[in-house]
């Protein structure tokens, strides 16, 4: 497989097709991913749950996001990587352009953030000095407590529209890619087609540009994996065939379902 870039992702979008993205923290798992021609590697700050153990994302320190950022890049030679900011380290300008800074140096090609239109000013910031950013909204689980816990968001007409303002105005201020957490199907539908950037999703249906799910949810290794996901090694003879069905599927258009939907 070729490197992935950004305009290969645009190009996919355009033409009209489907790419695949998962989650990693380590060399081993970066490899078989790379493997399977996964366009993107999300080195995600649910590290915090599926690697440590915690409850939520909230503990994950920019440290430990750039130690499982150098691992997961040792393995990738095509896939495109993009790492979390991890809880408070982007709440100013200068914070994140450090922080960014951080993740970049440790391998990343691009950084995630979580939040609506207060990102602007850092998102101008962070892409005006060359480093990209993928947006992130709907359920952004850094704020479980703010959104009283892990709940589908933008139900009502009213939640969908700021969403969908939201993400316009972050694509303007340059981001490049965004991730839509558990919302409707019809709202993934929407900012998949009112956005020129690609639009990756997780339990916002099946028109988003591109599906994520995360590695070990994918492999039937989370106790209760979320109802958005798929356990891949059911009808799989390895990890390395599940990676490579989880991939076909999303290109086919035969994953998600819409009972992995809201
Ligand atoms: O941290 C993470 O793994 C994520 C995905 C669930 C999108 O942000």
């Amino acid at each position: 497989m070729s490197t992935i870039s950004i305009d290969t992702l645009k190009s996919i979008k355009v033409n009209g097709k489907k790419f695949a993205a998962i989650t990693a923290y380590d060399y081993s798992f970066a490899k078989l991913i790379d493997k399977a021609e996964i366009e993107v590697t999300l080195v995600g700050d649910s590290l915090g749950n599926i690697i440590q153990g915690q409850p939520t994302t909230i503990p994950v320190t920019l440290d430990e996001m750039a130690y499982h950022t150098t691992n997961v890049k040792r393995g990738i030679e095509s896939s495109l990587v993009v790492s979390d900011m991890p809880f408070m380290s982007y709440a100013t300008v200068p914070q994140a352009l450090d922080n960014a800074a951080v993740l970049m140096q440790a391998g990343a090609q691009m950084v995630k953030l979580e939040g609506g239109e207060w990102l602007t000013e850092t998102v101008f910031a962070l892409t005006e000095r060359g480093i990209p950013v993928c947006a992130h909204l709907g359920l952004t689980p850094q704020s479980v407590h703010k959104l009283s816990g892990f709940k589908v968001q933008g139900k009502d007409a009213n939640a969908a529209e700021k969403i969908a303002a939201e993400a316009k105005i972050l694509e303007q201020a340059g981001a490049d890619l965004l991730v839509v957490e558990c919302v409707p199907s019809s709202l993934g539908k929407t900012l998949a087609s009112a956005l020129d950037i690609p639009v990756i999703g997780i339990g916002a249906g099946s028109d988003t540009d591109g599906q994520v799910l995360v590695l070990q949810d994918m492999l039937g290794i989370t106790d209760s994996a979320p109802k958005f996901s798929k356990n891949y090694m059911v009808n799989s003879s390895s990890i390395q065939d599940a990676l490579d069905t989880y991939r076909a599927e999303v290109l086919s258009g035969a994953f998600p379902q819409p009972k992995h939907g809201f």
